[in-house]
C-alpha cells in the first residue's frame, strides 16, 4: 500500500515500541534472537528500517537484561530494559516513560518479524485511525499452528485474540492469525495496558489481550491483513532460514528491477544493503556480504565472495575472487581467479588476473600485478602498506615486503622479493642469479644412474 503525505504527517505523532527482550529460547543461541542476521543485517535492523520507512521517527526498543550489544546496535534509539520476561504486554510497559510522554498512536512491533514493509505499517496506522482504540495486523499463514488466532464477532469485527496454547479445538481451526503488530490509541494506551492480566496457559501478560480489554470497555477494535511473506515470525532456526529465503527472493527481484542481470538468481546471495548498478551481470553462485556497491556495467563471475567492497564501472571480478573489507576497484579494473583483495584500492584499468594477495595497498591506474604476487603486509606484529604507482608492472611470483613502494611505470622482475623502494620507471630484479652449465645434463644423468646401480650391488 503506497503511503500518502497525510500518513507520513500523522506518523510523526506515532511512537513505535519494538519488542526485543525475548531470549529466543527456541533458537538455542547465546545471541539475542533479534540480533540473528537475515541478509547480513540483524532482524531488528530490518524492523527499524520498516518503521523508519513508514515515517516514524520516535522509537523505543525494549531489550532484556545483559543485552548491551543490542542496545549499542539500535542506538541512537533509546532502549528500555524489561528485567523479567513476563509477556508481550509487560514488555511494552517497560517503555512506560516513553509512552507517558504522549503520542497519537502507539505502534507495537516485534523484533522477530523482519520482513514487514513500511506500507503495511502505514496501512495498520490508517486502520487504527478509522475510529478504533486498537488495530491489529492479521495474516493467513500456510501453517497457523504457532500463532494467536483472531476471534471475530457476528459483524466481522475483532472481538479477541486467543493464543495457540490457550485455544480450543474450534479456535485452532481459525486461519486468520495475529502477526503481532498493533496500533493503539496513544491517549488510552497506558490505561488499556495496565488492565491486562496474566490468567492464561503461560501465566504471562499477553499483548493480545488488549483487544478483549478494549472491547470490554465498549471500544471498537479493527484489523488489517497483509501477506504471509511479510509477517512470518522467527522463533526457530528453521524460521530463520525461511525468512532468509524470503528476503533473498525480495532482494534478487529488487536488484533485477534496478537493471542488474542475475543469470541464476536463486544461486546469488545478497545483503540487505547490496547495491548493483545498471547492466551489472552477476554469474551463478556469487555471495555478497554487507556493504557492497557495484557500479554500472561491472561483471561478477561465478564463485566470488564480496564484502564491504566497491567495484567500479565496467570492472571484472572473478571467477573465484575474494573482495574483503576495504577493497575498492576502479573503473575497468580486473580481479581474476584466486585473487584476494583487502583494504586496497586498484586504480582504473589495473589488473590482478590470477593468484594474488593484495592487502593494505594502493595500486595505481593501469598497473599489472602478475600471478602469484603477494603483498607481505604483516610481520607477525603489525600491518604495513604497499604502494604501487600507475602503470607499474609487477612480475609473477613477486613478494612485496611492506612497507614498500614501487614507483609509477616501474618494472619488477618475476620472482623478486622486494624490500627496498623502487623509483618511478626503474627496473628492479631481486632474486638469485641463474647459473647455466652448457652441455652438462647428460654427464649428470650418467652420474646419478651409476650411483643408483652402485647402491643396489
Ligand atoms: C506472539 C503473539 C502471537 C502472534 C505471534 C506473531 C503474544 C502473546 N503472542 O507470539 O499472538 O501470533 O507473536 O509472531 O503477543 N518479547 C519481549 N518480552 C517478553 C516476551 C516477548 O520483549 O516478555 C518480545 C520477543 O523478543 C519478540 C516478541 O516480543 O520479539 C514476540 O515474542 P515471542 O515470544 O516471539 O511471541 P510468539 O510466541 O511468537
Ligand atoms: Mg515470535
Amino acid at each position: 500500500m503506497p503511503m500518502t503525505t497525510t500518513d507520513i504527517r500523522c506518523a510523526d505523532a506515532t511512537l513505535a515500541v519494538v519488542l526485543a527482550a525475548g531470549e529466543g529460547t527456541r533458537m538455542k543461541s547465546s545471541l539475542p534472537k533479534v540480533m540473528h542476521p537475515v541478509a547480513g543485517r540483524p532482524m531488528v535492523g530490518h524492523v527499524l528500517d520498516a518503521v523508519a520507512g513508514a515515517g516514524i521517527g520516535r522509537v523505543a526498543v525494549v531489550i532484556g537484561p545483559g543485552m548491551e550489544r543490542l542496545a549499542r546496535w539500535v542506538a541512537p534509539h533509546p532502549t528500555a530494559v524489561q528485567s523479567e520476561r513476563r509477556g508481550t504486554a509487560h514488555a511494552v510497559l517497560a517503555a512506560r516513560a516513553e509512552i507517558a510522554a504522549g503520542a497519537d498512536d502507539l505502534l507495537v512491533v516485534f523484533g522477530d518479524t523482519p520482513l514487514v514493509s513500511p506500507g503495511t505499517i502505514a496501512g495498520l496506522l490508517a486502520e487504527r485511525r478509522r475510529g478504533a482504540a486498537v488495530a491489529v495486523l492479521g495474516f493467513r499463514p500456510a501453517d497457523p499452528s504457532p500463532y494467536g488466532r483472531f476471534v471475530l464477532d457476528a459483524a466481522g469485527g475483532l472481538e479477541r485474540i486467543v493464543e495457540a496454547r490457550d485455544a480450543t479445538e474450534a479456535e485452532r481451526r481459525i486461519g486468520l492469525c495475529n502477526a503481532g503488530l498493533m496500533a493503539i490509541d496513544g491517549a488510552r494506551a497506558l490505561d488499556l495496558l495496565d488492565r491486562v492480566g496474566c490468567d492464561n496457559a503461560k501465566g504471562e501478560y499477553y499483548l493480545t489481550d488488549l483487544v478483549a480489554v478494549a472491547r470490554g470497555l465498549g471500544l471498537p477494535c479493527r484489523f488489517a491483513e497483509a501477506p504471509e511473506a511479510e509477517l512470518m515470525g522467527v522463533n526457530t532456526r528453521l524460521d530463520l532460514a525461511r525468512a532468509e529465503a524470503a528476503m533473498q527472493e525480495r532482494l534478487r527481484r529488487r536488484a533485477m528491477a534496478e537493471g542488474a542481470t542475475l543469470i541464476a538468481p536463486e544461486t546469488v546471495f545478497l545483503a540487505a544493503d547490496t547495491r548493483l548498478g545498471r547492466d551489472v551481470t552477476v554469474h551463478p553462485h556469487v555471495v555478497f556480504g554487507p556493504g557492497v556497491t557495484v557500479a554500472d556495467g561491472a561483471e561478477i563471475r561465478s564463485f566470488s565472495h564480496l564484502e564491504q567492497a566497491t567495484v567500479g564501472a565496467g570492472a571484472l571480478v572473478g571467477p573465484f575472487a575474494r573482495l574483503r573489507p576495504g577493497a575498492e576497484l576502479g573503473e575497468g579494473a580486473h580481479v581474476g581467479n584466486f585473487v584476494e583483495i583487502k583494504a586496497a584500492t586498484l586504480g582504473a584499468g589495473a589488473k590482478a588476473n590470477h593468484l594474488a594477495y593484495i592487502g593494505d595497498a594502493s595500486v595505481g591506474a593501469g598497473a599489472n600485478i602478475g600471478a602469484g604476487t603477494i603483498t607481505c603486509n604483516y610481520d607477525g606484529f603489525a600491518k604495513y602498506r604497499t604502494d604501487i604507482g600507475a602503470g607499474a608492472f609487477i612480475g609473477s611470483n613477486t613478494a612485496l615486503v611492506a612497507p614498500v613502494t614501487v614507483g609509477a611505470g616501474a618494472i619488477v622482475g618475476a620472482g623478486s622479493v622486494v624490500t627496498e623502494p623502487v623509483p618511478d620507471d626503474a627496473i628492479a630484479i631481486a632474486r638469485a642469479r641463474q647459473t647455466t652449465r652448457t652441455g652438462q645434463a647428460p654427464a649428470y644423468r650418467a652420474l646419478r644412474r651409476a650411483r643408483r646401480e652402485g647402491g643396489k650391488a
